[in-house]
Formats: C-alpha cells, sequence, structure tokens
C-alpha cells in the first residue's frame, strides 16, 4: 500500500528519544526550549510557544488577543474544520469567506464585504502549503484595525515574499501533527513577534503562570504545553527538514512531468509571490471520486479536498450566502501521495495507474 501521507522518520528520532528517557524529564522542559529555539529561528520570528496541538494554539492566540463572546472572526470556507471550531470555542463567531480559485487561500477581494463593527479578526490558512496573499490582507486589516492570526498548520517552510509565515500576523500556528511537513505526533507551536502576546500565550497555556513549579497563580490559565517527548521527535525532524522540503518538492515536479500531455489533469497554481512547499501534491479531475477508488484498488492512497465549512452537518443553518469557488474546488479536487518517503519507482507507479484510469475512461 503507498500512503497518502507517512512521516519520515529515522535513527535520530531514536537517538533524541533515548536521550530524553535516560534523562528522565519527559515534561516540557530544556528539549522544548531547544526546539522553540530552532522553530523561531525558521520562521524569522521572535518567539515560538510549543503547544499540545494547533487546536488550541489558534484557541490560545484568540484568547490572548481578547477575541470573545459578541466577535465574529473570518475564515475561508476551504479549510480544516480546526480552524472555524478555535473561533467558537473562544466565543466568538466564525464568518467564512470564498477562496481564490487558483491558490485555493482566502480570497482578498470577498473579505471587506464580511467585516461589520463585530469583526475582530481574519485568520487567513496557508492551505496545502501555498501562502496566503498576505500583502493584501494586511493592507485590509489594517484598514479596519483587525488583528491577524495566520493558521500556518500547512505552512512549515513556506514562505511570502521572501519571509515564512507564521510572522505576517499577530501570530501564527503551525501544526505537528502526524501527517504535517514535520510531526512530533500531536503538538503545535504559535509564533509571533510581539513579546506581550509571547508572555500572554506562555501564561494561558501554562495553568496561568511564566514558570513551572510555583503555585501561586496570578491568572486562571490551561494545560496546554507541550512534552520533551514531542521535543526530541520535533529536533529529529527539524534537523532533516531541507532534506524533506526538497523531497517534497521532487514529488511535485515528477507527477507534473509524468501527467503534463494528460489535459484532464490540472495542477493548482502558486502565486509567484509564495515560495511554496507542496504539503500534498494536489490534482483537479473531473471525477475525483472516481479516480481515488480506482487507485484505491491499486493499493494507492488519495484523499479528497476539505469539505466546505458551509457544507459541513454540524454548521447547519449558519450562513446563509453561497460560495461557489470553494465547492468546485471541492468537486474536483485530489490529494495524491506526498510523504517525502516516496520513491521515484512509486510515483512512476502511481502516475501510471492515473494514465489508466483515463484510458478506461475513454473507452467507447
Ligand atoms: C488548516 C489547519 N488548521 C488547523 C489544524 C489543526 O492542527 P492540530 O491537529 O495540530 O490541532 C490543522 C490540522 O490538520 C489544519 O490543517
Amino acid at each position: 500500500m503507498i500512503p497518502q501521507i507517512e512521516p519520515w522518520l529515522d535513527e535520530e528520532v531514536l537517538r533524541q528519544l533515548t536521550e530524553v528517557v535516560e534523562s528522565t524529564w519527559l515534561i516540557e522542559g530544556e528539549k522544548t526550549r531547544l526546539f522553540e529555539q530552532k522553530f523561531a529561528d525558521l520562521a524569522q520570528c521572535q518567539h515560538a510557544i510549543a503547544v499540545s496541538n494547533a487546536t488550541v494554539g489558534l484557541y490560545v492566540c484568540l484568547k490572548v488577543l481578547g477575541v470573545g463572546e459578541g466577535d465574529q472572526v473570518i475564515v475561508p470556507d476551504f479549510t480544516f474544520i480546526a480552524t472555524a471550531n478555535s473561533v467558537i470555542w473562544a466565543g466568538a463567531k466564525p464568518v467564512i469567506a470564498d477562496i481564490d480559485e487558483k491558490t485555493f487561500n482566502i480570497d482578498p477581494a470577498g473579505i471587506e464585504d464580511k467585516i461589520n463593527e463585530r469583526t475582530r479578526a481574519i485568520i487567513p490558512v496557508h492551505i496545502y502549503g501555498q501562502s496566503a496573499d498576505m500583502e493584501s490582507i494586511k493592507v485590509i486589516a489594517k484598514r479596519h484595525d483587525l488583528f491577524v492570526i495566520e493558521d500556518a498548520a500547512q505552512g512549515i517552510g513556506v514562505k511570502f515574499l521572501g519571509r515564512h509565515v507564521g510572522g505576517w500576523g499577530d501570530a501564527g500556528c503551525f501544526s505537528f501533527y502526524g501527517n504535517k511537513t514535520i510531526t512530533t505526533g500531536q503538538g503545535g507551536m504559535i509564533t509571533t513577534n510581539d513579546e506581550a502576546i509571547s508572555r500572554d500565550c506562555l501564561i494561558l497555556k501554562n495553568h496561568g503562570r511564566t514558570e513551572k513549579g510555583t503555585f501561586v497563580h496570578q491568572h486562571i490559565g490551561y494545560n496546554f504545553c507541550f512534552t520533551d517527548l514531542q521535543a526530541a521527535v520535533g529536533l529529529a525532524q527539524l534537523s532533516k527538514l531541507d532534506d524533506i522540503l526538497s523531497k517534497k518538492r521532487r514529488n511535485r515536479q515528477l507527477y507534473k512531468e509524468l501527467l503534463a500531455d494528460l489535459e484532464t489533469v490540472h495542477f493548482p497554481t502558486v502565486d509567484p509571490r509564495c515560495e511554496d512547499v507542496p504539503w500534498f501534491t494536489n490534482i483537479l479531475v473531473n471525477d475525483p471520486h472516481a479516480l481515488g477508488e480506482h487507485l484505491k484498488v491499486a493499493d494507492i492512497g488519495t484523499r479528497r479536498f476539505f469539505y466546505p465549512l458551509h457544507r459541513q452537518p454540524c454548521y447547519r443553518g449558519w450562513w446563509q450566502d453561497e460560495f461557489p469557488v470553494t465547492d468546485r474546488i471541492y468537486q474536483h479536487g485530489l490529494s495524491l501521495p506526498s510523504s517525502a518517503t516516496l520513491t521515484e519507482d512509486q510515483i512512476i507507479l502511481i502516475c501510471q495507474e492515473i494514465r489508466k484510469f483515463f484510458r478506461m475512461r475513454e473507452k467507447p
């Protein structure tokens, strides 16, 4: 079976984990501090705060920025559901906006229509490893005095106008879930260039205090702490990030070359201002469900695109508008196997199966 995505784990993970186990310090400690520091360097941000996952990272950022009851936050219709759920759990209402046909990211042209006196923030998502148009989003946010929290869960290694994502807004959130560009199993990282935001995130995630081992609490906090076990895996993953990124880029390049002559297969466009990382290699086809089923029979894993928020059963009745671009992209999108561990031979085999599918369809 070729999985749609799997992490790339090696001896270095075991070495790092052994160090932590032998130290007996499993909870958040020195290794987490080192991982945070290295991640802040990568993201070109002054502060990085490790949290249990990106969903709570978004929640923490919203709470720290004072977004809650009665407020509205603009999010793209096309994203993993955690973007909107974090807003709801913070007490605010997500207001969804349609996406750009080419990049699948929130379309800045549609944002201002959604802004009213209750709007407090925008959460752009860097979907599938391509940056949202941060230049335009920042202009809109400034004009309307809104916070920007980047959902960079899928944005590790991604740059916009030469600058890593996660440092464009007031804060950013990255995910280290098992399928992400680097993983710690579960895990997330908040990034910011604002010292006060950084301190308040640390306080909220750490039971209302900045240090462990003290039991007089000035604030009512939560426990969204990391562990040094996760940091060990994260450090090992970071040490091979360049390899992971180049393998992911090689994957897409090879798929593109091998499928170039198929008029029925389209690859998304990359904004020239963005240095993207194809976290997933995606294609647009007429019938992604049928192609996915065909590949499944050949033991090749694929994934349909994220289901539009406005169609989610749990949000029935929340929004009345139409979101034609998200609908269209969902109806045609398929994510191909995209792991850094894929071999060239596997990609050749996958492309042969894709060709076979279209040949069978063409038969009279
Ligand atoms: C766009 C987006 N936002 C948020 C999340 C939530 O991340 P986590 O699983 O670390 O909570 C994900 C995870 O898949 C995601 O893809």
